[in-house]
């Protein structure tokens, strides 16, 4: 009886990831399996129309957008919508104090006027395919020590294959935690352009503030177009280049959407975790979450006191302010969720459950033992992990900087003879000059410089703390570790040619190995870079958890899938195509409230505060609102803003397209909610909600506000056909 109630339990329990509409993250290749689901829940084409290689299908209107976003084609040249977050960057390093489309919107009136940006790039997914069989014949016998080589040197191999000449890319990438492998081949366009963007008080209204919330009102959209050349074929950017004609666009529809209509999301999730234990959640919630958002928190200070001080700073540093400030939001929320929403109990007694369930197995039987080890060797040096990378000694620009510096030149220094390669490198270090001219600010980072190895002083445990951290202290000591290191800083400001733009750039024109060697900046840099820190610091400690983690990620997920075989089970999010499906959905986020599905500008305009950061709207907007003048994108009086469903997505998936049933755009899915923050952990099936901008308040930004019919009449835009007036003999049929 006992060990019967066992194994429904642990059945229940480790079916975490599979059956619910809402919940899953699907590959669209294997989307078939679902689709009875989908059709229950509104899905009105066919799996042809949602992946085929042999015709056009809505994977053909996706595009990764950057690598970092999603977005969609909307239009039979090019058009593509995308977030206003995504577009950022393009738009803030393309505004000045002058010409100011972050602060003032933008919109293109003619394919003259789309401003290219160097850098930016779409890629169409072409064709996945199960690679498994190959992969896994490839690593039969070889040793465990050398298999990563192995599996890197054969994935290469298929992708080569793959490609076979073309100027496609391909990517051999791994799912089921190293269980199966998946061949995804691109078409990669470079010739990307901005053609639109509303003004920022719109485009992130709401700020930080309102980040990872609902209610929303924020009009997170931007607009690009892909070109190609006069053969419709990816090319590098050129004025000769022509919008491109794609595959497929979607059409956009205006009907509206309500609580219970079917809602798909297509697009590019970047990374979940929902197989991480117990273990995993505890080190997260205790110390590295707190101790990111503690070191973030550094930086978001300091630019931000000197980003209230001139719009030209502010232009400079809002990229990487917005970037910081997000995930910093997010680490908070993740935590408090986590909590609330029990996850580390909840993880346990799935743990109990599976270990109970393959008791005597002994591949199986000790798996979360394992991990208990492999965690308590760990865990002393989480905080140090964190305080020593990216989020800690390396969050100072100047820092990353020199150390790019110091191996551009090696490099150069290395290859003596070849003027070829010395002529590249120096290109790039021109771009990254002048990048760093453009973004820099000296105030900020000194304090950040400081700031950050005060908190590493005082924060990680002092018998982990490096040499030169304790030679800076001895030389430079102040009274305080704060003014000590700033004490430093002032030295480092003083001596060094690597920190301000104008000496680095200087240095660059006749850069000398020897000079460099003697520079305490870069003495100092040196010191943390990457692999040379680890193994002074942690030895082999943190690699010896990373591969002890994966092989156990391993086992516990082939043991999921043998549990589970047969049924439907999705794999983590891992920067590849997904579909999640599910329906527009109302929620309660406490007892005794529910949250509407959608907002509108009315709720905006309440929020509004004239001349806030983060409240403020344009003109335009409060003079149209005024007239209420809402033209066919307006619903019972008002104009929609945002909706809300219970589809499943994560970081990455910005700018994906919410579909309806019809296959028609509805909106932009741009944000989850605060309740659900604990998401891309565990999902939750009460909270969890993607909050997107209703395409009717897109296109009506780009045409009343806007004025860019231009844009409006490239779109296939879909009205209510059906709700003709009704006439007296429906009427009477009704009753
Ligand atoms: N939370 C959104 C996302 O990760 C980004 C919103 C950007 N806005 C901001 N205030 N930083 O997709």
């Amino acid at each position: 009886m006992k060990l019967i109630a066992l194994w429904a339990i642990a059945f229940v329990l480790l079916t975490g990831n599979m059956v619910k509409a809402d919940e899953g993250m699907w590959l669209p290749m294997l989307i078939g399996k679902n689709y009875e689901q989908m059709k229950k829940a509104g899905f009105k084409l066919t799996p042809e129309d949602l992946y085929s290689v042999n015709k056009a299908s809505l994977k053909d209107a996706i595009v990764s957008f950057g690598g970092f976003c999603t977005g969609e084609i909307v239009s039979k040249n090019g058009l593509i919508f995308t977030n206003h977050h995504c577009g950022y960057d393009a738009v803030a390093s393309n505004s000045t104090p002058e010409n100011n489309m972050l602060d003032s919107g933008f919109y293109a009136k003619s394919y003259a006027q789309e401003k290219p940006i160097p850098g930016l790039f779409v890629r169409f997914l072409v064709r996945m395919e199960d690679v498994t069989p190959k992969v896994m014949a490839a690593i039969k016998g070889v040793p465990e020590a050398e298999k990563a080589a192995k599996i890197a040197e054969v994935s290469k191999q298929i992708a080569a294959e793959a490609m076979g000449g073309t100027t496609q890319e391909a990517e051999v990438k791994d799912i089921y935690k190293a269980n199966q492998y998946l061949l995804f081949v691109y078409n990669r366009f470079n010739d990307v352009r901005l053609v639109g963007v509303p003004p920022q008080s719109i485009g992130k209204f709401g700020g930080d503030t309102d980040n990872w919330e609902w209610p929303r009102h924020t009009g997170d959209f931007s607009i690009f177009r892909v070109y190609a050349d006069a053969e419709n074929k990816a090319a590098a950017y050129s004025v000769n280049n022509k919008p491109y004609t794609p595959k497929k666009s979607l059409p956009v529809s205006i009907k509206g959407v309500k609580n219970g209509d079917f809602a798909m999301v297509y697009g590019y999730p970047g990374r979940t975790d929902r197989f991480l234990t117990s273990y995993g959640v505890q080190v997260a919630t205790d110390k590295t979450n707190p101790a990111i958002v503690k070191l973030r928190d550094i930086r978001l200070k300091a630019w931000k006191e000197e980003m209230d001080k001139s719009v030209d700073t502010r232009l400079k540093l809002s990229s990487q302010y917005a970037n910081i400030a997000n995930y910093w939001k997010y680490y908070i929320g993740q935590t408090e969720q986590l909590k609330r929403l029990k996850i580390y109990e909840e993880k346990q007694k799935q743990e109990m459950a599976f270990t109970n369930s393959v008791k005597g197995n002994p591949e199986y039987a000790n798996l979360l033992n394992n991990y208990k080890t492999a965690y308590a060797a760990y865990e002393p040096y989480a905080v140090h992990s964190i305080y020593a990378g990216s989020n800690g000694l390396l969050a100072s620009t100047w820092v990353r900087n020199a150390n790019n510096f110091s191996r551009a030149l090696s490099s150069i220094s290395a290859r003596k003879d070849d003027q070829a390669y010395a002529s590249q490198v120096n290109a790039t270090v021109k771009n990254i000059l002048a990048d760093y001219e453009n973004t820099y600010n000296e105030i900020a980072d000194k304090k950040i410089f400081a700031g950050i190895l005060t908190a590493f002083y005082n924060d990680v445990p002092k018998s982990q703390h490096p040499k030169f951290i304790t030679l800076i202290v001895e030389d430079y000591w102040k009274g305080t570790p704060e003014a000590t290191f700033s004490n430093y800083a002032n030295y480092l400001w003083d001596k060094s040619v690597l920190i301000k733009p104008a000496s680095l750039k200087t240095f660059w024109e006749k850069p000398s190995q020897e000079i460099l060697e003697k520079d305490p900046g870069y003495l100092f840099a040196k010191n943390l870079n990457s692999a040379d820190y680890v193994k002074a610091n942690f030895g082999s400690i943190l690699s010896d958890f990373e591969t002890a983690k994966n092989k156990l990620d391993n086992i516990y997920l082939k043991a999921l899938l043998e549990n589970n075989k047969g049924k439907l089970m999705y794999p983590d999010a891992n920067s590849t195509m997904r579909i999640t499906y599910g329906q527009v959905q109302n929620y309660s986020p406490k007892d005794g409230i529910t949250y509407d599905i959608s907002t509108n500008i009315d709720g905006m305009v309440a929020k509004y505060q004239k001349g806030d950061d983060e409240f403020d709207l344009p003109q335009s907007l409060l003079d149209a609102y005024a007239k209420r003048d809402f033209r066919e994108y307006g619903e019972n009086g008002t104009l929609p803003v945002g909706f809300i469903s219970n589809n499943d997505i994560t970081g990455g998936n910005s700018g994906s397209p919410v579909i309806n049933g019809n296959g028609e755009l509805i909106g932009l899915a741009f944000d989850g909610n605060w309740e659900a923050m604990s998401g891309d952990i565990a999902f939750d099936k009460n909270y969890k909600r993607t909050i997107s901008v209703d395409a009717r308040f897109v296109l009506w930004c780009i045409d009343v506000l806007g004025g860019a019919k231009n844009i409006i009449n490239e779109l296939d835009i879909r009205r209510d056909n059906m709700v003709a007036k009704p006439n007296k003999s429906t009427l009477k049929m009704k009753k």
